[in-house]
């Protein structure tokens, strides 16, 4: 059995094999129709989701499963130790994935299941997220992924750490332009620092500008954390992190007559880090990068319960 706490522990080979196994299943849905028949998987959410919810639900009822939205707040999770609920959890059903704030309760999850754990983004990692977004880049780039430049601007967060281990273990060149004093807080990770530092494929630089000149692929994500973006008590911090982050929005001047795909993961905080215009732009593949949360998620649990199965 393998959890996916992040995607430390996978190897280049098994997130190939996801990843193709995720474009066979999106070619050819009739025929996974039966695969996790009698399946049931928890979906267990502190924070807010649209896609990865529906992502996963939809993948499970598509792959003869099923999905069960477990929402924190309203379930004795608040009452009980997290160990425990996982492990009645884990008595009836066959995979946990869970939505939490803090990496260090996924962990307590994992240490209470016997069943497969997913994390479904937590403050340092957002595994499902990076999958999707390298599989969308296969499918808009011509030859070899590995030959392809991905410049992620914006701030380091769950979402760039996740990218920096994929990207890294896939040999596929990425390019993190973020401010220097963008201090990632509560998303540092220090096997995420090490690689930055270290890896033949991972660069990072605070020139935007000159960084997207030759990028095949620039990817944004939001600047707030999700669960502060209306929090008024962060008014003052999400004022001087605008101002930081100015120079690094995706917008018209930044990404002009160049040739790349414009990526971002939803949602979408239009006029921050990204402008109306270029959600629209011929070159986004946001809303194919968004669908593909759902294949990406399918070739991820096929993985998972062939590993469990075995
Ligand atoms: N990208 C992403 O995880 O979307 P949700 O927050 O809506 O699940």
């Amino acid at each position: 059995m393998r959890h996916i706490p992040n995607l430390k522990d996978l190897t280049s080979s098994e997130l190939t094999s996801i990843l193709a196994k995720a474009t066979e299943i999106k070619a050819n849905k009739e025929d996974f129709r039966h695969h996790l028949d009698g399946e049931s998987m928890a979906m267990i959410f502190q924070k807010t989701s649209t896609r990865t919810r529906v992502s996963f639900e939809v993948a499970m009822t598509e792959l003869g499963g099923h999905g069960i939205y477990i929402d924190w707040a309203t379930s004795n999770f608040v009452l009980s130790g997290i160990e425990h609920e996982t492990e009645y959890l884990s008595r009836n059903v066959s995979s946990i994935m869970a939505r939490l704030l803090y990496h260090a309760d996924l962990q307590k999850i994992i240490s209470g299941s016997q069943v497969p754990v997913i994390n479904g983004c937590c403050e340092i990692f957002h595994p499902c997220q990076a999958l999707t977004d390298v599989l969308t880049m296969r499918e808009n780039f011509e030859g070899d992924i590995k030959s392809a430049h991905l410049v992620y601007v914006g701030v380091q967060n769950n979402v760039s750490n996740s990218l920096v281990i994929l990207c890294d273990k896939l040999g596929i060149n990425l390019t993190l332009a973020t401010p220097n004093v963008d201090d990632n807080g509560e998303s540092c990770d220090a096997y995420v620092q090490q690689t930055i530092e270290s890896s033949s494929y991972v660069r990072h630089t605070t020139d935007a500008k000159a960084a997207v000149q030759t990028a095949d692929f620039v990817y944004t994500d939001t600047w707030i954390d999700m669960q502060y973006f209306n929090d008024p008590n962060h008014e003052d911090e999400k004022r001087a992190k605008l101002e930081l982050m100015m120079p690094y929005q995706i917008n018209a001047a930044l990404v002009k007559d160049l040739n790349c795909k414009i990526m971002h993961d939803m949602p979408i905080h239009d006029g921050f880090e990204i402008t109306p215009d270029m959600v629209r732009d011929p070159r986004a593949v946001i809303f194919q990068q968004a669908e593909n949360r759902l294949h990406a998620q399918k070739g991820l649990l096929w993985w998972v319960y062939e590993q469990a199965r075995t």
